[in-house]
Parts: structure tokens; C-alpha cells; sequence
């Protein structure tokens, strides 16, 4: 979603920000825009699109600029008001003075543009934001201070906002502020950043600070401020940023989703690292800060996730049912949020998130809460809202996902969840020893398994070009593998725009097998060794009896399937309740080889955002 990035300081501020700006696409927008400050002067430019506008656009102009010092630049993904130029951050007050860029949604906002527009402030667009331009630059035109202007607007906002501004009268000074919204400061040498996400500023610095809700950040090229609303200055914890700018290169792969699947194996690798270390010693889990008695007490485990998170809580219930016998209730947070859910202090809450930041997680997390329930949450960001409101945090370590479609997150939310499932099981006693040492053998050999089927992906390709013109596919799964069929579906869907749909194979012939004939082909996924195998392979003949093409996900070498499937995807054998993480990888492959076939914006679907900050 939008994307925030305010510099100061001795380099080309323009380039400062445009690659600030780049290194945030990912998160995908509609529009972009800047606001500098030139000598005396504040321009503001904006284009509709993508990035690649807005740099044009300041090339062509570039006569017109002098002696840029600071800059705030926007990229925007439209909530209030459609995707166009008017709409698009900066937004000004009246006399043009104050320049403003905002992330997240104003609920208040009506209200504040009736009171703004009787004291004669001029609105130009649709926008939530555009009320903060006005209400500052009023609050500015009574106090002279831009601080203190800032201080008494934000106590009128209601809703979420990152917000970063600029006052043509209040020269080499930004102001950020935050409430719900993420904001972090980069601290440099004789400049500083402002930014809504670490890839904007990592290029520059690993120093950040992060700003907590009702924090204002007031900005300098030397200095660096942080006061509570009340003016207080805070003494904030400067902290070193663990990623390296590599992670936002393709290092020679035509698009991140593809490096970021060839990174998988020693994504596992990583998650693996220091948990299981030998077969025949428990695993390791610091993280968890359950005590052993309360563990053994659970009633029930909830997860609540959203998107492709919420797959990885699908097959997670199986898992964490498996091997703790615990109940596992795993919910859409969009929906948790209207249920009188019966979650009390002997449940344990699971918030599954890639970015940390989606809107609805972070309501269900906190309404869970307050029902005194201890929080666990896993994600890709340690560094993210979410991870701040977790009793107990499982840090996945895939490293940046820069990809729309989660793929590397997904699959080390996944190892996550096994070993947090081997860790409760080892303290309830519910798996026999011999089992565990079997399964931890197993898992151990997961990223080895893993790039024996990206060492050949020739099978993947082909059936891509071959499939790449069908308009509409099913997915069928059953068991364990139900969330890997949601999710092939779903990242076929995000990535090609092809109509896709996942299924339990076992309700094709409650409905959807209406739907069959050759031009709908069906995926069966086959993982043998297992009680599901035969009964898939049953729902398959009955889509091949309704003359639908079908493609068969395996890890069973019998013959028969190349007779009765059109095409046969081959991975290693796992047993069965591993086998989602073997069986997403064609998954993804297949997703990716589509749209890469189809010549479709891979990495930044169209309509689809990075990080949802908004419910
Ligand atoms: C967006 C992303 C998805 C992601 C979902 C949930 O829709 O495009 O890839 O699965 O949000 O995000 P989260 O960060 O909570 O996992």
C-alpha cells in the first residue's frame, strides 16, 4: 500500500528519494508525487501510474530545480478518492505552503473538511489526507510553530496516519508523526530519512529509529527529535536494521518472485537454524514464552491470519492438531473481528503475518487481547506493529520479500508452525519419541527435498505454456493439503489474473463439477503415503469423466496417473503431513511460469499491495 519516504541532507535529494520510493514499490500504488524544497521554494510533482512517470517527469524539469536541501515523496494506493493526479500526495493547504504525505485512513475526516471549509480552506481533492494540509497550515497560522501546529492537529485525527510535512516558511525541517501507521527514522551523517518501511531507506543507513504511536519526529540534516504530543522530548533507542541492501537486488533472476522461490531452500535452512540441532534433544524455541504448565493447560489455539497467512494457519490446524491434540479454531481476521469469540485466558492466539501491518490482524490481535489471551505471533517482520503487540513473537528470518505474491514468507511461516508443533508436542508428551526422532530427520532434509525440485523445473514450464491460455482452473486437495490447493489457486489468481479456485476434493461433486468439462482444467494434489491419495485420485477420474483436462501434483511414481492425467508434476516423497511444504513449490512455479508466459506485471499485480494497512 502507500509508501512514505522524507529525506534531508548533503545528496541529490531527488535521486534520494525516487530509489527511496523504488524500493518500496513492492508494496504496489497507482500514483506517486514529491514535494521539494528549492531555495525559498516548495514544488510539488505528480504522476499518475507508475514510478517510471514521476522519474521522467522530474527529468524533463529538471532545469527547474536549483538547490534542492529536503524532500518528502508518496507513493499512493487509492482508498478515499480514485487513482488520478488531484488525489495524489502532496497535498497542499490553501496558500500552497504546507506540503503533506500520509499513510493510512483519517475516520474523522468529514467532519474536519466541514469545519476547514467554513473557515474558507479551498479542497481540491477527494482525499482523507487533503484535511491534514489544512488543519496544520490553520493550526500553524495560529501558533507560528510548525511543532506545536503539528501537536494540536493530530490530537483532532481520528484513524490511522503516518505523516510526514513540510512548511515553506520553516526551512530544512520535516516533521513525521504516527498513530497505527509505521514510520521509522534512518539516522545518517549529516542527513537524515523519514520513511513508512526500512527497504526506502536501507541503501543509506542500518541506523533507525522507530516511532511509536502519538510520537512526533521532528527532522534536521545534524539532528534528529522525538516528542509525545505534549511536547516531551523522548529518549528513543537507536537500532540497527538487520538487513543488507543485497536483499533488494534480483541478482540476475528476471523477477523477484523467482529468486525469492529459489531461495526457499535456505530460507528452511535458516528457520531451522538453532531450533533443531539434533534429532534426539527437544527442540528449542526460546520465543515462546508460555510457561510448560500453561501449555500442557491450553484449551484451544486460534489463528487468525489473512491472504496467504491464513493458509499457512489452514494447514497449521492440522499440524498443531496432530501433534498436540489441542483444538485449533483458524479464522479470516477480517472475520474474527464480528464474532463474540469464546477466547479467554487458557487460549492461545496465533497471528500469522508476512508484513506485521495488516489492518485486520493487528484489530483481531488486539480484540484478543483484551480477552486476556497470550498472543504469539509469527512473521516475516520483527520489527512491525504486530510484532510490537505480541506476548511471544516467532520471527521467521526469510529475509525482505519484495514480491507481491508471498512465497519465501509462506513457506518459513510454514517450518514455523512444524516446530512449533514438535515444541508444545514435547511438552505435553503426546508424540512418542521415536516418531519425533523420525520426523525431525525429515525435516531436516526439507531444503534438500526442496531444491531437488527446483534443480528441474522443465516439467513446471511446459505445463505453464500449455495450460497459460485456459481462463479457468480448480485446484482439488484433501487433508492437510486442502490450504496448499487454496493457495496454488490463489497465487495463480494474484499473479496471472486467471479465474482460480481451490477445493475440497471431496465437495467437486457438491456443486463445482457443474462447472467441469475441457475448459476447465483441475490440478489434483496426490501425496502418496497418506490417506488422502486414493480417494483425490477417485475425485480426479470423476473430473476426467467430465472431459476436464487434468494435471496431477505428485510425489507417487505409479504409472496408471500418466495415463489418466494430461500432465504429471512429479516432487520427492514426504510423508504426509509435511508434504505442504514440497507440494506449494510447483505451486508457486506454475503461478509464476503463467504469468511470466502471459507477459503479465509479475511481481506488482495489478490492484494488490504488500502490506494491507488499511481494514
Ligand atoms: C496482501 C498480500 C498477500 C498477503 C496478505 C496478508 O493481500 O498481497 O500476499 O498474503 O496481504 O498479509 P500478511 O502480511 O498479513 O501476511
Amino acid at each position: 500500500m502507500c509508501g512514505i519516504i522524507g529525506y534531508i541532507g548533503h545528496r541529490n535529494v531527488v535521486n534520494v528519494i525516487l530509489s527511496g520510493l523504488t524500493n518500496l514499490e513492492y508494496r504496489g500504488y497507482d500514483s506517486a508525487g514529491l514535494a521539494l524544497r528549492d531555495g525559498s521554494d516548495i514544488k510539488v510533482y505528480k504522476t499518475l501510474g507508475k514510478l517510471v512517470n514521476l522519474k521522467n517527469e522530474l527529468e524533463a524539469r529538471k532545469s527547474e530545480l536549483y538547490n534542492v536541501t529536503c524532500g518528502i515523496g508518496h507513493i499512493r494506493w487509492a482508498t478515499h478518492g480514485s487513482p488520478s493526479l488531484v488525489n495524489a500526495h502532496p497535498h497542499s493547504c490553501t496558500c500552497g505552503k504546507l506540503v503533506v504525505v500520509h499513510n493510512g485512513i483519517i475516520e474523522n475526516y468529514k467532519e474536519l473538511r466541514e469545519e476547514l471549509i467554513k473557515k474558507g480552506c479551498e479542497f481540491k481533492s477527494q482525499t482523507d489526507t487533503e484535511v491534514i494540509a489544512h488543519l496544520v497550515a490553520n493550526e500553524y497560522s495560529k501558533a507560528k510553530n510548525l511543532e506545536m501546529a503539528i501537536q494540536n492537529s493530530v490530537a483532532k485525527l481520528q484513524g490511522a496516519y503516518a505523516i510526514c510535512v513540510m512548511h515553506k516558511d520553516v526551512p530544512d525541517l520535516i516533521i513525521g508523526a504516527r498513530k497505527h501507521a509505521p514510520m521509522l527514522i534512518g539516522v545518517g551523517d549529516g542527513e537524515n530519512f523519514i520513511a513508512s518501511d526500512t527497504p526506502a531507506i536501507i541503501e543509506y543507513t542500518k541506523k533507525t529509529i522507530y516511532l511509536d504511536d502519538n510520537e512526533i519526529a521532528i527532522v534536521t540534516k545534524d539532528s534528529v527529535k522525538i516528542k509525545d504530543i505534549n511536547g516531551e522530548e523522548i529518549d528513543k533507542k537507536i537500532e540497527i536494521l538487520p538487513w543488507e541492501p543485497i536483499a533488494l537486488s534480483k541478482l540476475g533472476y528476471k523477477h523477484f518472485m523467482l529468486k525469492e522461490i529459489y531461495e526457499q531452500p535456505d530460507v528452511i535452512r535458516n528457520v531451522l537454524n538453532g531450533k533443531i540441532y539434533d534429532i534426539d534433544e527437544p527442540i528449542i524455541l526460546n520465543e515462546v514464552k508460555l510457561d510448560k504448565e500453561t501449555i500442557r493447560n491450553l484449551k484451544k489455539i486460534e489463528i487468525i491470519a489473512c491472504g496467504t497467512s491464513l493458509h499457512v494457519g489452514l494447514v497449521a490446524k492440522y499440524v498443531l492438531e496432530d501433534f498436540t491434540g489441542i483444538s485449533v479454531e483458524v479464522e479470516a481476521s477480517s472475520e474474527y473481528i464480528y464474532r463474540k469469540t469464546t477466547t479467554d485466558s487458557s487460549t492461545l492466539v496465533i497471528g500469522v503475518s508476512q508484513s506485521g501491518e495488516t489492518a485486520d490482524t493487528i484489530t483481531a490481535i488486539k480484540q484478543a487481547k483484551a480477552k486476556n489471551a497470550h498472543v504469539l505471533i509469527v512473521t516475516n517482520r520483527p520489527d512491525s506493529n504486530m510484532a510490537r503487540l505480541a506476548d511471544s513473537l516467532i520471527p521467521v528470518n526469510a529475509g525482505i520479500e519484495v514480491s507481491v505474491a508471498a512465497t519465501k514468507s509462506y513457506i518459513a511461516q510454514l517450518v514455523s508452525f512444524y516446530l512449533l508443533g514438535i515444541y508444545m508436542a514435547e511438552v505435553k508428551g503426546t508424540l512418542d519419541s521415536d516418531y519425533l526422532k523420525n520426523l525431525k530427520h525429515e525435516i531436516i532434509q526439507l531444503p534438500t527435498k526442496v531444491e531437488e525440485i527446483l534443480s528441474c523445473t522443465n516439467s513446471i514450464q511446459t505445463c505453464a505454456k500449455k495450460f497459460s491460455s485456459f481462463k479457468n482452473f480448480i485446484f482439488i486437495a484433501r487433508g492437510v493439503n486442502l490450504a496448499t490447493a487454496y493457495e496454488g489457486a490463489l497465487k495463480l489468481k494474484e499473479v496471472s489474473y486467471i479465474n482460480a479456485t481451490g477445493y475440497a476434493a471431496g465437495e467437486l461433486k457438491h456443486g463445482p463439477i457443474a462447472m467441469l468439462d475441457e475448459t476447465m482444467p483441475v490440478l489434483s494434489i496426490l501425496m502418496s503415503g497418506g490417506i488422502t491419495y486414493e480417494k483425490v485420485l477417485s475425485n480426479s477420474e470423476e473430473a476426467k469423466a467430465r472431459n476436464a483436462k487434468l494435471i496431477a501434483l505428485t510425489s507417487s511414481n505409479d504409472e496408471k496417473l500418466d495415463s489418466l492425467f494430461d500432465v504429471v508434476l512429479r516432487v520427492p516423497q514426504v510423508r504426509e503431513i509435511l508434504s505442504p511444504i514440497i507440494a506449494c513449490v510447483p505451486c508457486q512455479l506454475l503461478a509464476y511460469y503463467i504469468a511470466e508466459f502471459l507477459g503479465k506485471d509479475v511481481d506488482q499485480p495489478r490492484n494488490l499491495a504488500k502490506s494491507v494497512t488499511v481494514e
